[in-house]
């Protein structure tokens, strides 16, 4: 017999109370459409799946009269408010990370007796992930010429050339005019001087006319968007030339491909979830897409970089210039480090691994997209 979900039986699967919902329907907000023969009022399937819409908006702290305007909005679909609702979540679980981060520099600044100054407590609470892990990532991160050679190669003729989520400015090539988009004030400031001028902006709202440069090129970023596949397309609006380096978290079998994320750390199948795959990436804008094998001796300290130097994994400066690291939370990486160290002492690690000392290079998912 189908279950009729009235407004007792709703509040328990949503885990809110009977006069919340009494008070979204008194409010106009999402009223129970249908009646039980008994009389009771009932949810419909459009109801329930408004009001799903209303409680995840909520949990991220809008407002009951913000949320009317949203789930009113007739340009906006069922799909494209879950995916709204993805990218904020993503971002709402980045700023926790990022937050967890700053809190434990603190404790750790108390522990030893350096005092906080107001205006680093303050910054706590408005970290973003790059500004917390940020300043770690000059240290380990740098261009990998085999790796660059490839991008300026796709980059073909291109004289006038955006980079998007530039960072520190890794990868920028030299003998053309760059110009570099980067959201983090942290990131900015680490730019070397003399490089390339530093818009602070978006890849999802870039603020450049039109087809303003030849090309535009943005590397180990895109996971890091919260609507790649918008940021994917300004890139194509400002540019006629877009080229992407990126990984391909969602290819069948990516996990077991890595012996990290396969053996220590399977967290990072949580981060990737629901994120658009590298062939929708493509699709949106068109793209080629091609492999790139990392080589073993890769000197940009990516999060596959080290596949063949295992015991680099160890080094905490290596990890805090990784993201991964950070959004997996600090007890999954210790958990990781300290098994990849027991592995590494008792040789488990080199007896699971051994195929990999003959490799010059590895195909681990990073892909180079082209339109
Ligand atoms: C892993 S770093 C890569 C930096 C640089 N491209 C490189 O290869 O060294 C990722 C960068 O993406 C930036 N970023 C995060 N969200 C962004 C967004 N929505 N639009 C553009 N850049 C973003 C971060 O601030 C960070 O500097």
């Amino acid at each position: 017999m189908e279950e009729h979900l009235t407004v007792g039986r709703v509040a328990e699967l949503a885990g809110v109370s009977v006069r919340t919902l009494h008070h979204y329907d008194e409010i106009g907000l999402v009223h129970p459409s249908e009646r039980t023969a008994a009389g009771y009022r009932t949810y419909s399937a459009g109801d329930v799946e408004r009001l799903r819409e209303v409680l995840v908006y909520r949990r991220l702290g809008f407002g009951l009269r913000e949320i009317a305007g949203l789930v009113d909005d007739p340009a906006i679909d069922a799909v494209a408010h879950l995916h709204r609702l993805h990218g904020l979540l993503l971002e709402q679980r980045d700023r926790a990370a990022a937050m967890v981060t700053a809190i434990d520099t603190e404790l750790r600044e108390r522990a030893m007796g350096i005092k906080t100054t107001p205006e680093s407590q303050l910054k706590v609470l408005g970290a973003q992930l790059y500004e917390a892990i940020g300043s770690a990532y000059p240290a380990t991160r740098r261009t990998e010429p085999r790796i660059a050679a490839r991008i300026w190669d796709a980059l073909g003729d291109a004289q006038t050339v955006l980079n998007v989520g530039a960072g520190a400015g890794s990868y920028e090539p030299l003998d053309r005019d760059v110009t570099a988009v980067e959201p983090s004030a942290v990131m900015r400031a680490q730019r070397p001087a003399g490089a390339a001028r530093c818009v602070g902006a978006s890849a999802e709202g870039l603020p450049f006319e039109d087809q303003s440069f030849d090309a535009a090129m943005a590397v180990s970023t895109v996971h890091h968007w919260h609507d790649p596949i918008a940021g994917l397309r300004e890139m194509r609006r400002v540019a006629r030339r877009v080229v992407v380096f990126t990984h391909d978290a969602s290819a069948p079998g990516w996990r077991h491909r890595f012996w990290l994320t396969r053996d220590y750390l399977p967290e990072v199948a949580g981060l990737v979830a629901g994120r658009p795959s590298v062939d929708q990436l493509a699709r949106a804008i068109g793209a080629r897409m091609e492999p790139v094998l990392i080589p073993w001796d890769c000197s940009d300290g990516f999060f596959e970089a080290y596949w063949r130097r295992p015991e680099e994994y160890l080094d905490e400066p290596v990890r805090r210039a990784v993201s991964v690291w950070t959004r997996v939370g600090p007890d999954a990486e210790q958990r990781a480090v300290d098994s990849l160290r027991d592995d590494l002492s008792s040789g488990r690690w080199a007896e699971l691994n051994s195929e990999l000392v003959a490799l010059d290079a590895a195909e681990l998912g990073l892909r180079l997209l082209v339109a």
